[in-house]
């Protein structure tokens, strides 16, 4: 079993495959790559969206997805939910996670990463009981506030991700190997957009055995199984309750 967490596979709903041609595409590099299952992160930015239109936008993508015959990868919802002032308190915060799990992939602003983002995670990890997981931690190395948003991460023991087209970006070989040396990757994702944008798991996971070790490369295919078991995990409860199950 190997699990994607971020991608844009979903056709003409984001900025990522435009078309259903393009998602079956991508999808099918999936497969190749040993991809089974897929978590489809399709953008919210809450400042130019409303929730009911990105819902229906979401079902009708994925309902054009499902009839297209593609059965492979096997597709779970999710999103990348941008972040905005109040998100911790925001009672639509459940409408935005891993498969209706405690899981959310929270995507902090490129221009600063601020204090108040990094409260509203604390809220929502130890208040509000979700599991926030921070995409691509890499890209935002030039990001104001960086270094202090690392050792909040490792302090706090935050959920992060690392983008696999990221290791063959010269720009980031620094700071991977920092994120790394810190124990600071969780989990690898394709944030596959479209051909231009191909998922590179298989090189990614190889990049990582090469560059660390065998054991790093182990210990993200081990967390991506385990956050595989708690995303479809579900018995006799429904969204936010499974929380108590896991
Ligand atoms: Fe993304």
């Amino acid at each position: 079993m190997l699990l994607d967490i971020h991608s844009h596979i979903l056709p003409a709903v984001d900025d990522g495959a435009k078309n259903i041609e393009a998602s079956i595409k991508l999808l099918e590099i999936m497969q190749q790559q040993g991809i089974t299952d897929v978590i489809a992160t399709p953008h919210f930015y809450p400042q130019s969206d409303t929730i009911e239109e990105f819902k229906e936008r979401v079902s009708s993508s994925l309902e054009l997805l499902n009839n297209s015959g593609v059965v492979f990868p096997n597709i779970i919802l999710g999103c990348e939910l941008f972040y905005f002032n109040g998100i911790s308190k925001s009672e639509f915060i459940y409408e935005f996670t891993i498969n209706k799990s405690r899981y959310i992939l929270l995507e902090p602003d490129f221009y600063s990463i601020t204090k108040g983002f990094m409260e509203e995670i604390l809220y929502l990890k130890n208040e509000v009981g979700l599991i926030p997981i921070i995409p691509h931690i890499e890209r935002y190395h030039k990001t104001r506030g960086y270094r202090a948003f690392l050792k909040f991460i490792k302090n706090n023991k935050i959920l992060t991700q690392v983008n696999a087209a990221s290791f063959f970006d010269k720009s980031y070989n620094r700071t991977l190997k920092k994120l790394f040396k810190n124990g600071l990757v969780t989990f690898v994702a394709t944030d596959t957009h479209s051909k231009n944008r191909p998922p590179m798991m298989d090189s990614a996971l190889l990049e990582i055995e090469k560059r660390f070790s065998k054991i790093e490369k182990d210990r993200i295919l081990l967390n991506l199984q385990a956050l595989y078991t708690e995303i479809t995990f579900k018995e006799d409860c429904d969204e936010i309750k499974c929380a108590e199950y896991l």
